[in-house]
């Protein structure tokens, strides 16, 4: 018999359950055999369609039912305000830029790359393998598998410049991605109440994660080259913080990078400030026009705590990276990680390392240099020619996204809409300030699927511009 008489014996079986009252037992098994000419398995399988319709109930040895109708009411939840009361930090929901997309948009709202960016071949490849050692199997060591360890602070090494003892691989901890990371971090290292440096514009994720943490944001301004050193210590002062939150190399929303002699000045107010510098590199992988050069290279006494995430080079799907701390920071990470999750997947990590060190990985990395290349000039081309009210300030030399701000007025949110009806699915800036935002601005990801159709995006982002203005 087939899934068709199944499908029989499941229709017969409603329009009898329609009229039966709640209670009813359904006839044996047998009895249905004889009634539909079908197999015990065929009945068996009507049977459980029921049951997981929530139509029927089996009690075994007894028989089947038709299920007792509870009244359906409306939950009552008002008892949850008084026990919760108000939140900590504000609840912003779901950042705009995890919105699942509609069929046929131009997704340019999104923060990871497209699928034919990513090394499709060499993550297949790698997982099949990683399914046969004992990784499958085992309990991952807490702070990662050996070899990934070594791995992440090899790139960290080769990096730095000479006279400067690099972080070891026991300084390396695994995470499951860096917005794991970024929570602990805050957590074990600012706590509740503390203040937090951070850029402004910056990653709304470590806003959020921040906030989570009841951590108290010191927005910092920065700019083309990074924020002004000068800043930066008056806000450590005025505050007493000891942590800044910063993306020193092509940050997330602008695609900038700190001018080297930033980044030194930075790096020695923090040393002065007895604080730390807590360095994103979540753009390592995904340099154009510059390569990076991770401050964490020049520090040898633990105050730059390190964020590597392979999410967007190797597998979103993958969901590894590395902390790298030392020192005391180390263990009160670990405890944090300890806490929440206890080790990351040991397939995963095996996984994401039989790519990295795959003899295509490096040719991997050239071609996606190519291609974010190409797309970001294609992007912005297509908003020059079509939607020249949006001003790029900086062309983003690493990173995913381009940064345009609007003519002072814009309604963004409106803007938003009215692309969205348009099929053009864009992230409003609001969502980058840790304070009000500083003008209109949106944030256009150019690695997302179909570049070719980045000429009509710029089209429905100008004809949207001159509705809303
Ligand atoms: C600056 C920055 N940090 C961290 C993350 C989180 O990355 P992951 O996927 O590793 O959690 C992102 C994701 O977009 C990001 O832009």
């Amino acid at each position: 018999m087939s899934n068709d008489s199944a499908g029989r014996i499941v229709a017969a079986l409603r329009a009898w359950i329609a009229t039966a009252p709640p209670g009813a037992q359904l006839p044996s098994n047998r009895a249905l055999m004889v009634e539909h000419g079908a197999s015990p398995v065929t009945v068996q399988k009507a049977v459980r369609q029921l049951s997981a319709l929530g139509l029927v109930e089996s009690r075994p040895g007894v028989g089947t039912f038709v299920r007792t109708v509870r009244q359906a009411r409306p939950a009552d939840y008002r008892w949850q305000t008084a026990a919760l009361g108000a939140p900590r930090a504000r609840l912003s929901g779901l950042s705009s830029t995890q919105r699942a997309s509609v069929p046929d948009a131009i997704a340019l709202h999104s923060g990871y790359p497209s699928k034919d960016l990513l090394p499709e071949r060499l993550v297949r490849a790698a997982l099949a393998r990683a399914a046969r050692t004992e990784a499958a199997l085992m309990r991952s060591p807490a702070a990662g598998l050996p070899e990934l360890q070594a791995w992440f602070a090899s790139q960290v090494d080769d990096a730095a410049p000479v006279g400067v003892t690099a972080p070891s691989a026991r300084d390396v901890l695994i995470v499951a991605g860096s917005q794991s990371g970024l929570s602990s971090i805050f957590r074990a290292l600012v706590g509740p109440g503390q203040p937090l440096l951070i850029e402004s514009p910056t990653y709304w994720g470590a806003i959020l994660a921040a906030e989570q943490a009841g951590v108290t944001l010191v927005p910092v301004p920065t700019g083309a080259h990074g924020p002004d050193p000068d800043d930066v210590d008056r806000a450590f002062a005025a505050t007493g913080a000891r942590a800044f939150y910063a993306q020193p190399t092509f940050a997330n929303p602008t695609g900038t990078r700190w001018s080297a002699d930033t980044g030194a000045a930075v790096l020695d107010i923090v040393r002065a400030r007895g604080a730390f510098l807590v360095e994103d590199d979540w753009a390592h992988d995904l340099a154009i026009d510059a390569d990076p050069q991770p401050l964490v290279g020049h520090d040898d006494d633990g105050h730059v705590i390190y964020l590597r995430s392979l999410t967007k080079s190797v597998s979103p799907a993958l969901r590894v990276a590395a902390v790298i701390a030392r020192g005391p920071a180390r263990e009160r990470i670990l405890a944090d990680r300890a806490a929440e999750t206890m080790y990351v997947s040991g397939v995963l990590q095996a996984a994401a390392l039989d790519v990295v060190t795959a003899p295509g990985w490096s040719a991997h990395l050239r071609g996606m240099r190519h291609q974010l290349r190409a797309r970001r000039d294609l992007l912005i081309d297509s908003i020059g020619a079509h939607a020249p009210e949006a001003h790029i300030e900086h062309l983003p030399m690493g990173g995913l996204n381009v940064w345009a701000r609007l003519p002072d007025g814009t309604d963004v949110d409106q803007l938003v809409r009215e692309c969205e009806t348009q099929g053009l699915l864009i992230a409003p800036g609001s969502e980058w300030f840790p304070a009000e935002p500083s003008g209109p601005f949106i944030r256009l990801n150019f690695s997302g699927e179909n570049p070719s159709r980045f000429a009509e995006a710029g089209e429905v982002l100008g004809h949207a511009l001159r509705t809303v203005a």
